[in-house]
Order: structure tokens, then sequence, then C-alpha cells
């Protein structure tokens, strides 16, 4: 089933839009007519996200930038909503991952993950905030299972989602009374994404996967999107804070099963 949602006339400006889980949730508000920004480090992804995004949205334009780096994020919104008007769809996804034990890990490995995921998403939601429109406007950051099942060879990612959602729960409070909402979505295994090569590189670990998802099939970028568009849609105007599962039921249990599957195929 699909949901038509309309976002004519609204500015939606995704941090890490250029591919995966965002650039399908960049082409759901594209599609619902709305103004679309992408934010991301690589130019040339940024510019071939433009030119599919193009087809469909409004307007749709791009800029390079790290969200490490504060200045360079912070004009990000500031050009967006120069060219648009004030920012109604705020979506913060960019992050890292790579598997290994703690053991393997360095101090710098764990802080480029953290400082991507979990300050870079501060940095995003600071420097947008002059920019949100208000009231009204809806944030959405996009979190994973790791923010709350411990998983071997994701403590970087496990500490920085957990950081996140709660950075989404206490914004829900500081910025509610303007109305603007903020709430967080954790994606299941999405097929075909950097993210799930990275977490079940193996042909067999990701029919593993597959058959660990109550609803038996992994996701699609489009559940995400179709997820995102209710949060930022008036359907969703008594929803703040919320840290919500979008993964066939993954989370019940399925998802803890692949961090020993990780380790397993590292020390064979
Ligand atoms: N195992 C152990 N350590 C690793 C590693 C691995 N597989 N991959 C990277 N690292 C370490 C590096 O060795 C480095 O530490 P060091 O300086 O002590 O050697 C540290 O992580 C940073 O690596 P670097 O390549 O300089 O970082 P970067 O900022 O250029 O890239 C990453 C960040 C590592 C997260 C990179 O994988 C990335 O850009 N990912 C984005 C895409 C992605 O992960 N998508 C999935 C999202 S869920
Ligand atoms: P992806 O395609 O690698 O998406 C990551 C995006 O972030 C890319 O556009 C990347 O582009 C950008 N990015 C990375 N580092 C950045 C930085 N320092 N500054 C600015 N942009 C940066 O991965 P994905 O699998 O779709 O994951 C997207 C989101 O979904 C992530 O938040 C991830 O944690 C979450 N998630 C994914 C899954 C899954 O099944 N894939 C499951 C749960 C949660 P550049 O390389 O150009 O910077």
């Amino acid at each position: 089933m699909t949901i038509e949602f309309n976002f004519a006339g609204q500015n939606v400006l995704v941090i890490g839009g250029s591919s995966g889980i965002n650039l399908g949730i960049a082409q759901g508000f594209a599609r619902a007519g709305a103004n679309l920004g992408v934010v991301s480090r690589s130019q040339a992804k940024v510019d071939a996200a433009v030119a599919q995004l193009s087809a469909d949205a409004a307007h749709a334009i791009g800029f390079s930038a790290d969200v490490r780096d504060y200045e360079a994020i912070e004009s990000c919104s500031r050009d967006f909503s120069e060219r648009f008007g004030p920012i109604d769809v705020l979506i913060s996804g960019a992050a890292g991952n790579f598997p290994a034990t703690v053991n393997a890990m360095s101090a710098n490995g764990f802080k480029a993950v953290v400082d991507i995921d979990l300050l870079g998403t501060f940095h995003v939601m600071r420097s947008a905030y002059p920019y949100l429109r208000k009231p009204g406007s809806a944030v959405i950051n996009i979190s994973a299972p790791q923010a709350f099942q411990p998983m071997e060879m994701q403590a970087h990612v496990c500490a920085a989602k957990a950081g996140v959602d709660m950075v989404t729960r206490v914004l829900a409070m500081e910025w509610g009374g303007e109305n603007i909402r903020v709430n967080s979505i954790v994606p299941g295994p999405i097929a075909d994404t950097e993210g799930m090569a990275r977490l079940a590189p193996t042909h067999k670990m990701q029919q593993a996967v597959t058959a660990s998802v109550p609803l038996g099939r992994q996701g699609t970028t489009a559940d995400i999107a179709q997820a995102a568009m209710f949060l930022a849609s008036p359907m969703a105007s008594y929803i703040t804070g919320a840290v919500i599962p979008v993964d066939g039921g993954w989370s019940l249990g399925g998802f803890a099963s692949m961090g020993a599957s990780l380790k397993d195929l590292a020390q064979n």
C-alpha cells in the first residue's frame, strides 16, 4: 500500500541525503512535491543525487559538507533557507560504520564514528535551529537498532546512536514550546544499502538476516521514506520525542544474532 503525501511548497533538507536510505527519503519528499536540499561530503554523489531528485522535486539543490565541520554544516541550512525560506522538514542521517571489536578499534576509529553520528547530529540540530520554521517544523534523526540492542563489533555505533536518540528526546522537550517536533526513525535491515553491505557482507549472512525478520523480508528505502513523510505530516502532529522502529519486527529479537555472525566471519 502506498499512501500519497503532499509536501508541495515545503522545504526539506536531508543531511547525508546523497545515497541509500537518506536518498530514498529525499526521493519520497521530492515525489510529494517538496523543495529538496541534500548534503554529503562527496560533491560527485551530491551532484548525482540532485540530478536524480530534479526529475520529481519542485526544486533540488545540493551542498558538499562534512557534518563534523560545524561552520560548513551551518552554511548548508543558511544557504538552503535563503533560497527557499524556512526549513519545514530537517532529516539528519549522515553516519559511518565499520565492523570491528573494541580490541581491533583505535581511539580514532571509535572517535570517527561518534564524531559523524552523534556530534554530527548535534551540529546539524544546533546549527539549523535559526533556520527552522517556527511553529510547525518537523525534525527526524535516523537512528539504528544498535541504539538499544548491544551488538558485537559495533561499540562505536551503539554508543553513538544511543546518544542520537537521547538528543532526539531532549530536543523534543526543549523545542516543543515552539511546536518543533523531533523524532527518531530506527530502520531495520534495508536491502541494497551500504550499511547492510558492511554488516552482512556475505550472501549467507544476508539470507540469515532476512530469515530473522518477523515480516520475512528486508525493508526498502521506500518503507523508511513513508515513515518519514508520516512523521513530517499533520497526521503525526501529536508525535514528538518518539523513537520509532521501522523494521519488520527485527528489533524484537532477530537483530541480536547479527553481531555474533560478524565476529565468526572475522575470525574464520
Ligand atoms: N576496522 C578498524 N578500524 C577502522 C576500519 C575498520 N574496518 N575502518 C576505518 N577504521 C579506522 C581507521 O583506521 C582510522 O583510525 P586510525 O587513524 O587510528 O588508523 C579511523 O577509523 C578513521 O578512518 P578514516 O578512513 O580516516 O575515516 P574517515 O573519516 O575518512 O571515514 C569511516 C569514516 C571510517 C566511518 C568511513 O567508513 C566512512 O566514511 N563511512 C561512510 C559510509 C558508511 O559507513 N555507510 C554506512 C552507514 S551505516
Ligand atoms: P549510506 O548510503 O552510506 O548513507 C550515508 C550518507 O551519509 C551518505 O550520503 C554519505 O555520503 C553521508 N555521509 C557519511 N559521512 C558523512 C559526513 N561525515 N558528513 C556528511 N555526510 C556524510 O548508508 P545507509 O546504509 O543508507 O545508511 C543511512 C542511515 O541509515 C545511517 O544513519 C545509518 O546509520 C542508518 N541505518 C541504516 C540501516 C541499513 O540497513 N542500511 C539500518 C539502520 C540504520 P558521503 O560519502 O558523500 O559523505
